[in-house]
């Protein structure tokens, strides 16, 4: 099946949400309608962008990561992962499903770490340009749950030791930017069971597929 125009598709929540779970539903539903598309993630998706990865999430004992630091790094890493897969794919006519994007940076580096949203938005618009995602699949959880979660998952990376207050800001800034752009986010539940939240998303995914048509 052929669509008019290939969708970016981004994924966001707080840790322990279960992406990685509703992004396998996301490509199995692609896959089964015979759509072409990519999966990847940020900050990452390149072999340079994902050392920057390592960067942002290696806990550095012997010397902080400056806040203004992180932001760079994560749109370094950003420009990168456009230019050499998001771009190219699109272009190509496939679906990029993305785990985390911009939104990411919003809630973390800007409510997580309270750095000024202007600045964000100026990058943002340096990196990007007028590219941003179609539909962005906002994944809410109490990040109290989450985070237990990601802490039986092995070891914490930097992020994921931050305080729940700090995880209570990103969860907040992700509600924040889904009601301020609907047209854009929408927000599933995800302390549902598996089975609800799989559901929530093949609707969401027929209705933009309907859209498109
Ligand atoms: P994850 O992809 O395994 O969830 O982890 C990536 C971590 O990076 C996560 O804690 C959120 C953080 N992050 C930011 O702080 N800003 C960003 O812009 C992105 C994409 C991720």
């Amino acid at each position: 099946m052929g669509t008019a125009k290939a969708m970016f598709l981004t994924v966001e929540g707080v840790e322990g949400v279960g992406k990685s779970t509703h992004i396998e539903t996301i490509k199995n539903f692609l896959d089964e309608r015979d759509i072409p598309c990519i999966l990847t993630r940020e900050p990452g998706g390149t072999p340079v962008a994902e050392r920057i990865r390592e960067l942002l999430l290696a806990v550095h004992e012997d010397e902080a990561l400056c806040e203004l630091s992180e932001l760079l790094l994560v749109f370094a890493a950003r420009a990168q992962h456009l230019e050499r897969v998001v771009k190219p794919a699109l272009a190509q006519g496939k679906w990029v499903i993305c785990d985390r994007f911009t939104d990411a940076t919003y809630a973390y580096q800007g409510g997580g770490r309270g750095l000024d949203v202007a600045i964000i938005a100026g990058l943002e618009s340096l990196v990007q340009g007028e590219l941003k995602p179609d539909l962005t699949i906002i994944l809410d959880l109490d990040p109290r749950i989450g985070m237990r979660r990601a802490s039986e998952r092995g070891e914490l990376d930097r992020f994921e030791r931050e305080q729940i207050e700090f995880f209570d800001k990103v969860r907040r800034t992700y509600l924040d930017i889904a009601a301020a752009d609907p047209q854009r986010c929408v927000v599933i539940d995800a302390a549902s069971d598996l089975a609800t939240v799989s559901a929530d998303l093949l609707k969401i995914l027929n209705s933009s597929l309907l859209k498109l048509a």
